[in-house]
């Protein structure tokens, strides 16, 4: 064995996210002439206000390329806590916020910070795969809440009760939620955080899709005024900025973790990238009233996708309150497609109708079986050809069976 190929113990717990799998077979099929319509990626489509992507040349013809604190600049953390203290009449001061790159490094910070070797951090699944991911990285053991489809996919205070041992350090919550658009109301939030309180628990809250709610608000756990104690919100630019480019996430957590946080970012990246910090001042002082055009426009694809959904045999779907994804219940199809699981039915899809959505399993683990994700970061007319090619495709599947 080369000296090369030797790897940590550690870093043998990493895996590929199921999407980028994905995403690497859609290149393959296209490369292999077939026109595929993705509803794979998790990345909107517009483009966000012009003055605020003007302000990265505008960094970068002042020169502003240079290495900058590894929290980000100054004023920009103070931007943000002004912006999120509105937001949710929070009390965040500008140095319990860290810009970092991305809100994934942020929720891998946050993993590595608090979890200890054999410490049991509740994931939900489905979920964003990383977090599992990095829980088993930093030494401790994921422990999986099941998302159930009669709860709507939501993270219930009583089912997380019941799986909360001497050996439990913290939560991780995902609220509007990847990959299946639920949306947590203010009953789950407060019972997350009474638990926190009870059983002294972390809560890192990915509240990343915090403005993709299509029906009531969007309760954020920086709202409780002991959120100190128990929380580390992470968000960012990535989804309603429409800049996962950009690599800019957001990470507000009590003093004594930012300085945590500090070190770890120094010692990974020294800092997040300058110009687009610089950019980010404007995004902050802009707001977000224009993006409430996108989340109409947004509502109206996740309709079209369930009016779609509902055309197709074997398939029933819950209606998602948030993010941009829709998870329908494919069992039924699967069988009467006669497929082993979800993962051969999105192969088939891909491969035969040219549509790609990916299969639940991608997310992590059991909890994603006999579910598909579609992300509708689409017009709605090419949501409604994409379905139209599923129906083609089944018509002529179920034709040959029945022959
Ligand atoms: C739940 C969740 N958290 C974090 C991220 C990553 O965000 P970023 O691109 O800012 O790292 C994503 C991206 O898909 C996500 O779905």
């Amino acid at each position: 064995m080369s000296a090369t190929t030797i790897y940590s113990r550690l870093s043998e717990q990493l895996e590929p996210e199921g999407a980028f799998v994905y995403l690497d077979l859609a290149r393959q099929a296209m490369e292999k002439g077939i026109k595929v319509i993705s509803f794979g990626i998790g990345q909107p489509d517009f483009v966000p206000p012009r003055e605020f992507l003007d302000k990265v040349k505008e960094a970068i013809d002042k020169n502003f390329i240079r290495y900058i604190s590894p929290l980000g600049l100054p004023e920009l953390r103070a931007k943000i806590a002004e912006y999120l203290n509105n937001k949710y009449g929070a009390d965040v001061k500008p140095e319990e916020v860290a810009v970092t790159v991305g809100a994934k490094a942020a929720v891998f910070m946050s993993i590595v910070l608090l979890t200890r070797m054999g410490d049991e951090v509740v994931v939900p699944d489905p979920g964003f795969p990383t977090y599992e991911c990095v829980v088993r990285y930093a030494g401790g053991r994921p422990v999986f809440s099941i998302l159930k489809e009669e709860n709507e996919f939501r993270m219930v205070p009583d089912d997380i009760e019941k799986l909360l041992t001497k050996n439990t350090r913290g939560i991780i919550v995902n609220s509007p939620h990847n990959p299946t658009g639920s949306a947590l109301d203010k009953d789950d939030v407060e019972g997350l955080m009474e638990l926190a309180r009870r059983r002294n628990l972390f809560i890192i809250s990915d509240e990343i899709y915090e403005d993709y709610v299509y029906e009531g608000k969007h309760y954020s756990f920086l709202s409780f005024p002991d959120w100190r104690d128990h929380v580390i919100y992470i968000s960012g630019l990535s989804k309603t900025w429409a800049v996962p480019g950009f690599r800019f996430g957001i990470l507000v957590a009590r003093k004594e973790v930012i300085n945590k946080i500090e070190l770890l970012a120094t010692n990974i990246y020294s800092c997040p990238p300058a110009p687009f910090q610089y950019a980010a001042l404007k995004a902050f002082e802009i707001g977000i009233e224009w993006f409430n055009e996108v989340r109409e426009d947004y509502r109206k694809r996740r309709d079209t996708v369930l009016e779609e959904l509902s055309k197709l045999p074997g398939v029933k779907a819950v209606k998602p309150r948030g993010a941009f994804y829709v998870f329908p219940n494919v069992k039924q199809l699967t069988n009467i497609l006669g497929y082993k699981n979800v993962d051969e039915l999105s192969r088939a899809m891909l491969f035969e109708a040219g549509v790609l959505m990916l299969p639940g399993t991608a997310f992590p683990l059991y909890g994603g079986e006999g579910f598909m994700r579609i992300s509708y970061v689409l017009p709605v007319e090419t949501i409604r050809k994409g379905f139209e090619k599923i129906r083609i495709w089944l018509e002529s599947r179920l034709e040959g069976e029945n022959k």
